[in-house]
């Protein structure tokens, strides 16, 4: 495994080639987009988008998504191309949108787990741009981490999950957005969100017109795509999700139990006294600058060797949707 730094603004054109020429031998490159690090490998090669299912543990039901460098060669990789599909692109193309669409014959099985759609995003990152125009190729990326683990946003998060098992990592330092990209389906009657993130739906609708948000979990998260059912994005601490007046009772249970304990709260709560010997950390209490920090500071409390971290539950305002759907998940054991 080779780990090259390189300007996130700037990248190095020699860096980038390197790159492009691993994915184009079938390697696997790992590189920061504006949400999480992904661990790309090109998409028409069966035999490459394998070695991301091994290098993770990824089950094989779950469908990858495949990055490209714009909205023209998305249509390389599906064979139809809606006006919502062209709208949304138009609006938040380069960006955390992802769309499902019915795919083209010559997308191996293995991207899509055997559907008969495909799921297509142009990032916002100018390396993971830089990359994909070099490469000239889709590239199947999910994020860089184990399966069913918190994903990575640094190249250090990636060394650590993944280690050797990728070629090359593309270290532009932290992405920004934090949770991963809103991801709709365009290939029913209706479009539908599969997954929540950080572009509000209400922003998706003045574009489309209403979105689906199909039989709801009872927990509140969106209709599963394939492989969104079970446990994600979890810490390797236990999360354990409370109200705002259930944290000092959850906090007094979950020391008693004997553990390390660790809080991540709104920045306004005023703890009990109970929380003396533990580790606090204050979220943002505006969604977009809550998710943004949400992985990261996982990861740390994951670094301090907390064997528990209780998270008091955010809002059910909208804008906080792809916010609870990660906390949501990352409960399951
Ligand atoms: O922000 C992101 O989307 C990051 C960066 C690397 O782009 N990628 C990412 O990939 O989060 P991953 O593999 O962790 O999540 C892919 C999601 C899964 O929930 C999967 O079920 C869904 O996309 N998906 C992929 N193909 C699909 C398809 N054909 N139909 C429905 N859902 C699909
Ligand atoms: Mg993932």
């Amino acid at each position: 495994m080779e780990l090259i730094e390189l300007s996130a603004d700037h990248p190095d054109p020699a860096v980038i080639a390197l790159g492009a020429r691993l994915l184009r031998e079938g390697r696997l490159v790992a590189f920061p987009t504006e949400k999480v690090y992904g661990l790309g490998a090109n998409a028409l090669d069966a035999d490459a988008v394998a070695r991301i299912f091994t290098a993770k543990g990824r089950p094989s039901f779950n469908p990858i998504i495949v990055h490209v460098a714009s909205a023209e060669l998305a249509q390389d990789v599906v064979r139809e191309w809606p006006d919502m599909a062209a709208a949304l692109a138009r609006a938040f193309w380069p960006g955390p949108l992802t769309l499902v669409l019915p795919r083209k014959p010559h997308v191996p099985n293995i991207v899509t787990a055997g559907l008969d759609t495909v799921a297509v995003r142009v990032p916002a990152h100018p390396v993971a741009l830089a990359l994909l125009a070099a490469a000239r190729l889709p590239v199947a990326a999910p994020s860089a981490n184990k399966s069913t683990m918190l994903s990575p946003t640094t190249a250090a998060h990636v060394v650590q999950s993944l280690g050797d098992a990728v070629d090359l990592i593309l270290d532009g330092g932290p992405t920004t957005v934090g949770i991963e990209s809103t991801v709709i389906d365009l290939s029913g009657e209706q479009p539908t969100l599969l997954r929540p993130g950080t572009i509000a739906l209400p922003n998706i609708e003045a574009v489309v017109g209403p979105v689906a948000r199909a039989t709801h979990a009872a927990d509140g998260a969106a209709r599963p795509s394939p492989g969104m059912m079970e446990r994600h994005y979890s810490p390797r601490a236990r999360l354990v999700l409370a109200d705002v007046h259930d944290l000092e009772a959850t906090l007094e249970r979950e020391r008693q139990t004997g553990g390390r304990v660790a809080a991540l709260v709104l920045s306004d709560v005023t703890l009990p006294v109970a929380s003396d010997d533990v580790r606090v950390v204050r979220a943002p209490t505006e969604a977009g600058a809550y998710a943004a920090r949400l992985y990261a500071t996982l990861h740390e409390l994951d670094a301090t060797g907390a064997d528990v971290i209780v998270v008091e539950q955010v809002p059910a305002a909208v804008e906080w949707l792809g916010v609870r759907d990660r906390l949501q998940r990352a409960t399951r054991r």
